[in-house]
């Protein structure tokens, strides 16, 4: 099917670019054209331009340019009949994509979802403020929420028996199905529906677009207390809960305006704080933090003030919090509640002013962690106070941007009264930014030798020039493709990541097992640029390698591999990569250890080098063995 170009063409001219990518991103005028912070990678200066005449954009960061058509499929995941479509109804332009038969648009597969969810909300919302949801309803006020804000946030009730959503009306087998595919009912081992929320408060979990997408259920009180306090919708087509933040609809455009986010823990407190008057506040219900949240949020706002119960469990996901929050490149500050006290309690008894006060009282997350570490009594001992500094430099270590780095340096230096200079050395040691300078002061010294020494001059091009071998490329192309799955395949052969010789490849890999090894997840490829912001030939490596690994994702998308399948090639590409850096790496030992033999005279020294040649041939006819087991 191809879309006449007259269409395209008059949506284009009827709509702005800088209005649809305003939606997305903060822009501001600057000569000819608007610029922002580019909303497909971390950055802290803007270089995500606008051209509206021209109407395309090009971020000078990342490289990700095109007109407003590809803007629209980008940031919401969109085909290009989509986004087509979608424009021309903004415009007021009337098109019905055609469709070959049988093909559907992901568009299409969500509608009746959404729809089904829509009915849900509606059938709860109604059901609270009829007679069955009379203890419901005197319940939230007793909470004292206000019905204007039960209504700002949908929130309803699902009752349980014979007046519940499933029991009370006549529904087909398709529309079973698709209640069951929205999470809303949920079938039993011997194949009965049943409701999947029965005898609840419903807290609606609308996504950015103002779609309802999922829920959350709170019991009563009173109820079995083997039951979960909470119930929420299963992972559906339609309800990712990790890219979610539950109140971002209601409380976009005050974060836009106020330029920050108030961070809570629940339904509840999201409710009660928005209540008293501070409307930009959201929480990652149900999850703890995570980064696909961050960039959602990113679009309004690069500020978070983190609000958490002074409990441990409480104080951890906090903690978490900060450091995704920092590597993301957001401010991050924090309030930590009285103990016994979470946001909704704490309005309930010192009101709005009280919670301006904690506002006003924010402290930095530097100052928020040491203060939990010093709870943790680690100050009380010198080693205690050396390991929570050092944790501190940690924290710090993740953020992107190194002008913010020294500037918090600074603050831990006053603090607590030591040298800048050993903690920036710390912070090096730990950012592994040291390794990279070592590898540019080598260059530099060998250049500067280079003009007396040919033979320097090769040096020289063997750490600028000599470009990684194969099997380095390949070993980095699998990181960059899935970290973990690589990393794990290279631990299981013992593989020493000191091996890799090219430097810019193995800081690349140790980049992204650091971060494997802290979050969790590898660094996006936005990231892993941004922490090499400063180095463009790594910088170059690691486009190129993902263009390659692109390609080849490409390659097993059409050859229809499942995920795992996937995954198996992967880890065999590591696996075999590692081998022969391995190999590589020994058989060049072995010829070294071999010349050294013939120059030296001493009996002694002879015989060790001759042990070493042993032990080197015998290292790599394991790893021939390794090698041939893998090829069977
Ligand atoms: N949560 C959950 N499942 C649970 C408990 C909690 O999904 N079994 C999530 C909910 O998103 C909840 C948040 O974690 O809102 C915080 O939990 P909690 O503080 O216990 O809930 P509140 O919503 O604050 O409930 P309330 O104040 O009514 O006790
Ligand atoms: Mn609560």
């Amino acid at each position: 099917m191809r879309t006449s170009d007259d269409i395209v063409e008059r949506v284009r001219n009827a709509i702005s670019i800088v209005d649809v990518v305003s939606e997305h991103v903060r822009l501001r005028k600057r000569g000819r054209s608007h610029i922002g912070l580019c909303p497909f990678h971390t950055e802290k200066t803007p270089s995500f331009n606008v051209v509206e005449d021209k109407g395309i954009f090009k971020c000078f960061g990342c490289g990700e340019a095109g007109d407003v058509f590809s803007f629209v499929m980008k940031i919401e995941g969109l085909t290009f009949p989509e986004a087509l479509a979608k424009l021309a109804k903004s415009a007021g332009i009337d098109y019905t994509p055609q469709q070959r038969s049988g093909e559907q648009t992901s568009e299409d597969k969500a509608e009746p979802l959404i729809g089904a969810c829509r009915e849900f909300a509606a059938f709860c919302y109604r059901a609270l403020r009829a007679d069955q949801g009379n203890s419901a309803m005197k319940y939230l006020l007793d909470r004292d929420f206000t019905e204007e804000i039960l209504k700002k946030f949908g929130v309803g009730f699902a009752p349980d028996g014979n007046s519940s959503f499933l029991h009370s009306q006549e529904i087909s087998d398709k529309t079973l199905q698709i209640y069951d595919q929205a999470g809303i009912i949920s079938r039993s081992d011997n194949g009965e529906y049943y409701d999947r929320f029965r005898n609840r408060v419903i807290f609606p979990i609308i996504n950015q677009t103002g779609r309802i997408v999922g829920f959350g259920g709170r019991i009563l009180p009173g109820m079995n207390k083997e039951l979960a306090k909470y119930v929420n919708s299963p992972e559906t087509p339609i309800y990712h809960k990790s890219h979610i933040l539950y109140g971002l609809f209601q409380a976009k455009e005050s974060i836009r305006k106020l330029d920050y986010a108030i961070m809570v823990e629940g339904y509840a407190d999201v409710l009660a704080v928005s209540q008293a008057g501070f409307e930009n506040v959201i929480a990652a219900a149900g999850t703890s933090l995570t980064t696909d949240q961050l960039n959602l949020l990113r679009r309004y706002t690069k500020t978070i003030v983190l609000l958490f119960d002074a409990d441990l469990a409480g104080k951890n996901a906090a903690l978490r919090g900060i450091e995704l929050a920092l590597a993301a490149d957001f401010d991050v500050s924090c309030i930590v509640l009285p103990v016994g006290e979470d946001p909704d309690s704490y309005l309930r008894k010192e009101g709005a002013e009280g919670f301006e006060r904690q506002l006003a009282q924010k402290i930095s997350f530097i100052e928020t962690k040491a203060r939990l570490l010093k709870e943790q009594g680690l100050f009380d001992s010198p080693e205690g106070a050396a390991r929570a500094i050092r944790s501190l430099v940690e924290t710090i270590a993740k953020v992107p941007d190194a002008i913010k780095q020294e500037l918090y340096i600074r603050r831990i230096a006053e603090r607590f009264q030591l040298m800048e200079s050993t903690l920036l050395t710390e912070l090096r040691k730990i950012t592994g930014r040291e390794r990279r300078e070592d590898v540019r002061k080598r260059v530099e010294s060998s250049q500067r030798e280079e003009i007396a020494s040919r033979q320097e001059k090769q040096f020289a091009s063997h750490v600028i020039d000599i470009p990684p071998s194969r099997a380095e490329l390949e070993l980095l192309r699998t990181f960059l493709e899935n970290a973990g799955v690589a990393y794990k395949a290279i631990i299981e052969i013992d593989f020493d990541i000191s091996l890799i010789e090219h430097e810019y490849v193995k800081s690349i890999i140790f980049t992204c097992i650091r971060s494997y090894e802290e979050n969790g997840e590898a660094p996006t490829v936005a990231i892993l640029l941004e922490a090499f912001r400063d180095d463009d030939a790594v910088r170059k490596l690691i486009i190129d390698t993902s263009i390659a690994v692109e390609k080849i994702s490409e390659e097993w998308e059409n050859a229809e591999l499942s995920t795992i399948q996937i995954e198996e090639k992967l880890a065999q590409s590591a696996h075999q990569s590692g081998v022969l850096i391995m190999s590589e790496v020994l058989e060049k030992r072995l010829n070294k250890l071999q010349q050294d033999i013939r120059q030296v005279k001493d009996e002694i020294e002879i015989s060790k080098i001759m042990e070493d040649i042993l032990a080197t041939a015998q290292q790599i006819k394991d790893l021939k063995t390794l090698r041939m087991r893998e090829a069977i």
